[in-house]
């Protein structure tokens, strides 16, 4: 085990941005920048010991800051949407910053993933890294302390612990937004990759990609992802949900969710044998194909090509504070909000 810091990038301010890489005894390795909490690069094997970055992403500051779609960022206070940008809580409306259609907002208004944090190199397999986020910012209630800790071991786990504590009562959804490719980020897309999510149900979605409230079965339709299937097979099945999204971009309900670790999906990909598995103690996860991104270049000048990385962002549900049939996140002046998120990688 070792950590290595080296200096990443700068920011026009002058701020210096580091890059901290955790390795292990099987040579696999993550980095994580301190410019939003950032995981930029993953190192795994395939089945054949041939080792490649899985994380499609960029390999300067300038990436991140200018061409970005959430690349490997922690996002926060409130990963993903919130419906009409407000919220409500003990009588008090909150009015958020509307970031997407002038209407919802989108991932905090990017406040979490475009701040600075401080990394703390807490022994050699971990990193903490820590940000306060201050009270209004974007509509958010409460000075929220936050830390997310990475820590690799010798099982090829990536583990991502979150902390926040507010001074005011709040809502707190934190999640990371890394895009895979097992294949490698060259490889083209992800539509050949097998996956499978632990889910019965799912939250359908309206046009804005707000949920209706209405968890529903996956059973008999494209979203029954509870045996392995591939990733292109129905992704582009006409039906309103997937032509709302325009491809898989939803969030799904964990079968057994009681607050401890389990698994929610795996992915597979099966010329690499590379293998994802997401577990987490949240009660959802999204299942996002990469649907948006367009060609923008990224590593190595390698453009990022529609659905050439997929994203599993554990998290509550999307818009859960105003939905109260969902689990809740708010959480109460003082109170801390823990949270584990595992990437396990393998080869088959
Ligand atoms: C999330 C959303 C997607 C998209 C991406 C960023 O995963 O669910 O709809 O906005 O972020 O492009």
């Amino acid at each position: 085990m070792s950590v290595n810091v080296s200096e990443f990038g700068s920011l026009n301010d002058g701020r210096i941005i580091h890059k901290y890489t955790i390795q292990n005894k099987n040579n696999v390795s993550a980095s994580v920048i301190t410019y939003g909490a950032t995981l930029t690069e993953i190192w795994a094997p395939d089945k054949n010991g041939v080792f490649k970055d899985i994380l499609v992403g960029f390999d300067d500051i300038e990436g991140f800051i200018e061409r970005t779609d959430y690349q490997g960022v922690i996002v926060g206070p409130y990963a993903n949407r919130i419906g009409n940008s407000t919220f409500t809580i003990d009588g008090t409306q909150y009015n958020l910053v509307a970031n997407e259609n002038k209407i919802t907002c989108l991932h905090s208004n990017g406040e979490f993933n475009t701040a600075v944090w401080n990394a703390e190199i807490v022994d050699d397999s971990c990193v903490a890294f820590s940000y306060m986020s201050p009270d209004g910012l974007n509509g958010f209630p409460g000075n929220l302390k936050v830390c997310v800790k990475y820590s690799l071991n010798d099982e090829n786990e990536l583990k991502l612990e979150y902390s926040a504590v507010s001074d005011k009562k709040t809502v707190i959804n934190l999640t990371n937004h890394a895009y895979f490719n097992l294949g490698g980020y060259d490889s083209g897309t992800i539509l050949n990759h097998r996956i499978t999510i632990n889910a019965n149900k799912y939250t359908p979605v309206d046009d804005f990609s707000i949920p209706t409230g209405e968890t529903a079965d996956v059973e008999n339709t494209p979203f029954d992802l509870r045996n392995e299937t591939k990733i292109g097979e129905l992704i582009d099945a006409d039906c309103d949900q997937l032509n709302f999204t325009g491809g898989y971009d939803h969030n799904f309900c964990i079968n057994g969710y009681d607050g401890s670790v389990i698994k929610a999906a795996e992915v597979t990909d099966p010329e690499s044998g590379r293998t994802l598995e997401v577990l987490t103690d949240l009660p959802g996860v999204q299942f996002y194909a990469g649907n948006f991104l367009k060609g923008v270049i990224g590593k190595s000048g390698v453009p990022m090509v529609k659905r050439s990385g997929f994203c599993l962002e554990t998290q509550f549900y999307p818009d859960t504070p105003n939905h109260k049939n969902f689990p809740q996140c708010t959480f109460n002046a003082g109170e801390t909000f823990n949270s584990t998120t595992i990437f396990r990688f393998s080869a088959k």
